[in-house]
This record gives structure tokens, C-alpha cells and sequence, in this order.
């Protein structure tokens, strides 16, 4: 195999109560990358979208995951890389995930898989702690596994693929501000009381257990955040009120996705989502503030293989 193309899928870092640890793959937006293995040493990256991303491999997320994979390699070899990015740096919908995620699974490929996926998960992270100033997995490993995954934070990181609910549906808002994550991780404290700690954790273990029983109704009432929440939703315009009006129209929960602005609530029903969106663009449109919504689903595959030569 000398090329490939893969498409690599948005996703919900945090699971809101998951705080750098539990996340989630979905099926929307995603960004495609064609990728070329060369007998050249070195790695030329190309980008068609807009969003003006640095193409020096030393400054490119995609760039730095693809050196840590190199020097693994320990031979001469060099990429060609073509990268369409389609959901927007700093949305919250684990954009850089994407990049680092789409690279590592894309070059392991033209590498006749030669690395495991939690050998993929660390090449990616080195691009994914430059991005976002943070040593977390949260987006990464659904990137790569699918599903919903806890990352926990040892060294290396210890991945656990957890089992994805029947018939969920994920509603998401992304008003169209940028929040970075390298300071939306500034503005959290450094420490935090007992009393957020158990309420977090009773969260946390919630969820957990609501996803392995398939018990929606408690996945949605362990979907609060003690933690991120109370300091980032300042950051978001029109969080409260996407948060009441989703959930008067029948959204299980929600919260911010990743490290904000995007907002997402899980549904019952596609037509809860669909009565949920319309919120959403109220909100919006009431505020006057540009916005993308999206009606999509868990996504149980990591990055996708979709042709190669
Ligand atoms: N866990 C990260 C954060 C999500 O909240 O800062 C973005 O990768």
C-alpha cells in the first residue's frame, strides 16, 4: 500500500462528568486525509481547507505525530500528507484529535499496521499535548477506538472501550466563537474540594454504570459537571438557555462538548434531537450569533479507512 485516504471523525471530549478521561467518536462533521508514503525522508503537509493552518511539519499537530512515529520507524521514510479539515480548530468537537488521530491511523496503514492502537494513541498525543497544552486522551482514544472510551491517565495511557447504548442521538450546537483549549484549561482551578470530588465521582461512576446497563435515564441524570462546567460556561453565550430549552424538549443531558463553545445533549429519539436542534437555533438566532448544528449518533468506529492503492 503506497496511499491511502482516511476520514477522521469529530467527537465529545469530557462526557461532561468525564472531566480528560471518558469521551465519545460521532459520525459528524469529520476531515478527510489523503496520505502518501515516500521513499524521500520528510513530511510535506498540504492543507485545501480554509482555516489557515501552519504546513511546516514542526508547527503542524499532524507534523509533530508523524516525527514521534518516524523515529519509531528508525528507517528512511518520508510522508506526503493532503488534509481536507472540515470540523473547525476550536470548536470543541476534538478537531485536533482529528488531525492527530486521522495521521497516526492513516500512516500506520502505508506501515502495514505495524503499531498497535495504544502505540497510535501516544504518536497522536504528542500533537494532541502541543494543541492543547494538556496530556490527555479523552479525544484521542474515541478518535482511534470509536465508541465511548475512559483514558485513564497513566503512563502509557490505559484505554477501556466501553459499550455503546441502543438508539442514542446526539444534538449538538456549535456557535461559531473560538474557545482554545490550551486557555480553557487556564482558567480552571488547580485543585478541588472533597465535595466536588464526590459529587463528581458519583457522576462518573453514574454514567458508567447507565452505559453498561443501557439505563438512559441514568446516563442522563449523571450527565452534571462539578468540575470544568461552572467555570467554562461563562465562556459560552447562551449556554444556560440551550441547556433548559434542550432539555424542556426532552433531552436525556448535555453539557459542554470537549472544552467548549460546542454544546451537545443526548437524545432518545431522532426526532427528540430534531425538536432539540430547533432549540438550539432559537437560542442562537435570538442572540445573533452565528451557528452550526448537527443531528448525529455515536460513532462505533475510530478513524475510517476509505480507499487506498
Ligand atoms: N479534556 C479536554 C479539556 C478536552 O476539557 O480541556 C479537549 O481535548
Amino acid at each position: 500500500m503506497k496511499k491511502v485516504t482516511v476520514h477522521a471523525f469529530a467527537g465529545v471530549g469530557n462526557l461532561v462528568c468525564g472531566f480528560d478521561v471518558i469521551g465519545m467518536a460521532l459520525h459528524a462533521p469529520y476531515d478527510v486525509i489523503d496520505m502518501e508514503l515516500t521513499e524521500e525522508p520528510g513530511i510535506r503537509i498540504k492543507h485545501t481547507d480554509a482555516f489557515g493552518l501552519p504546513e511546516n511539519p514542526g508547527e503542524n499537530i499532524i507534523g509533530i505525530c508523524l516525527q514521534a512515529m518516524t523515529k519509531a520507524v528508525n528507517k528512511p521514510i518520508g510522508f506526503k500528507v493532503t488534509v481536507q479539515k472540515n470540523i473547525k480548530p476550536g470548536s470543541g468537537l476534538g478537531s485536533s484529535s482529528a488531525s492527530c488521530a486521522g495521521a497516526v491511523v492513516a500512516a500506520n496503514a502505508l506501515l502495514d499496521n505495524r503499531f498497535s492502537k495504544n502505540e497510535l494513541v501516544e504518536f497522536a498525543l504528542a500533537g494532541e499535548i502541543v494543541a492543547s497544552g494538556g496530556k490527555h486522551a479523552d479525544n484521542i482514544a474515541p478518535a482511534i477506538f470509536g465508541g465511548i472510551t475512559i483514558a485513564r491517565p497513566t503512563d502509557p495511557v490505559d484505554i477501556i472501550s466501553l459499550p455503546v447504548p441502543s438508539d442514542l442521538f446526539v444534538a449538538i450546537v456549535h456557535p461559531q466563537i473560538e474557545v482554545k483549549t490550551a486557555d480553557a484549561r487556564k482558567i480552571l482551578p488547580t485543585e478541588i474540594s472533597m465535595k466536588t470530588g464526590v459529587n463528581q465521582w458519583a457522576n462518573v461512576a453514574g454514567l458508567v454504570a447507565g452505559i453498561y446497563t443501557d439505563d438512559k435515564n441514568l446516563i442522563g441524570r449523571s450527565l452534571q459537571d462539578h468540575v470544568a462546567e461552572p467555570y467554562r460556561s461563562k465562556l459560552i453565550p447562551g449556554y444556560d438557555a440551550v441547556i433548559k430549552k434542550s432539555m424542556e424538549a426532552g433531552a436525556l443531558g448535555g453539557g459542554i462538548s470537549g472544552s467548549g463553545p460546542t454544546m451537545f445533549m443526548l437524545c432518545e429519539t431522532e426526532a427528540i434531537a430534531a425538536a432539540v436542534e430547533t432549540c438550539m437555533q432559537e437560542v442562537y438566532q435570538e442572540l445573533k450569533i452565528d451557528f452550526k448544528t448537527y443531528v448525529t449518533s455515536i460513532n462505533p468506529e475510530g478513524v475510517k479507512i476509505v480507499s487506498s492503492e
